[in-house]
């Protein structure tokens, strides 16, 4: 199987290294923006138990992109659109497209004629990545991955060999016949945590603290009310102990929302909160505390580039 893993930042060379390391494929290469002949072109990795490794990148070039069955794209939420129109003409016909990213609504972004050409599937992980320096990770918590169609018509044992591969470099994967539901859940914890942490500058565990309680009711409340209206029916209560789980498992971690704001990123906050509020404008529901989280993210977001371009 030819595969490219595009991004090379916390989650992208994780696949990397694991498809790297686990000779699984017959090509594998790395699709970046900021690519080029002086790039040094060795990267870092370290295990969970603190063991390092360096490996080789090797970089994705036209011919590459001509004949990849996957395209894993392991970037933001927000480059997905334009890295797809960049590459869509080289594409062969039914490449498989794997979206990696936090929030949901890049697929409804996509040309009509891209989206019925390939293969589409929604990739959902909770592994830990820590993005130490440009090609340097360390893989702070083993995880799980979720993988679902979301658009396409590929038969169960093509998904099954394609999530085997996978497996194989990188366990624990799961084929899901439906993905929806695992991302609505995980929308959700982004909902909550990523906001929240990013605007008091606190690691993941804080949230569990009492003074979020009636924020994180009022965030999921409007949530579940929002999911409702899209046909997918959640419960406040079970999506709070969701929420409170995730926190204590990522205790100590940085959420992404957060790590974005500190280097002065641009945040995926447009489809997380953001998703909310568009889908709220669309059925005419309220959303007034997701729509507060995403405008209070975009004047940090300004607030700080005004405090990085003064310096
Ligand atoms: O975006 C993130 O950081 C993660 O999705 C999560 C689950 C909030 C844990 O940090």
């Amino acid at each position: 199987m030819k595969i490219i893993v595009v991004g090379q930042g916390a989650m992208g060379l994780l696949w990397y290294h694991h498809l790297a390391t686990s000779n699984v494929t017959t090509s594998l290469s790395m699709l970046t923006s900021t690519q080029n002949a002086s790039l040094n072109a060795d990267y870092d990795f370290v295990d969970n138990q603190g063991v390092s490794f360096q490996g080789n990148v090797n970089y994705a070039n036209n011919e590459h992109i001509k004949v990849a069955d996957v395209i894993l794209l392991c970037v933001k939420s927000f480059q997905i659109k334009s890295v797809l129109q960049e590459i869509s003409k080289y594409l062969q016909n039914n490449t498989n497209i794997i979206l990696g990213h936090n929030g949901m609504g890049t697929l409804a972004e996509l040309p009509k004629e891209f989206i019925s050409k390939h293969n589409i599937y929604a990739l959902l992980t909770t592994h830990g990545s820590l993005r130490n320096a440009p090609l340097s990770i360390t893989h702070t918590g083993i995880g799980v991955t979720d993988i679902g169609l979301v658009s396409g018509d590929v038969e169960i044992a093509e998904q099954k060999t394609l999530v085997s591969v996978l497996n194989t470099a990188f366990p624990k994967v799961t084929l899901h016949k439906s993905i929806i539901i695992k991302q609505w859940l995980k929308l959700a914890v982004n909902c909550v945590i990523n906001p929240l942490t990013a605007l008091h500058n606190i690691d993941n565990g804080q949230i569990n603290n009492d003074i979020f309680t009636t924020k994180i009711e009022e965030i999921l409340t409007e949530f579940v009310a929002v999911a409702k209206c899209e046909g997918v029916l959640l419960n406040a209560a079970e999506l709070t102990k969701t929420v409170h789980e995730v926190a204590k498992a990522t205790a100590k971690n940085c959420s992404s929302m957060r790590c974005d704001i500190l280097a002065n990123r641009k945040t995926e906050i447009n489809y997380i909160n953001g998703y909310i509020h568009k889908l709220g404008l669309k059925h005419s529901i309220a959303t007034p505390e997701n729509t507060k989280l995403l405008q209070a993210i975009f004047k940090k977001e300004k607030d700080h580039s005004a405090g990085t371009n003064n310096k």
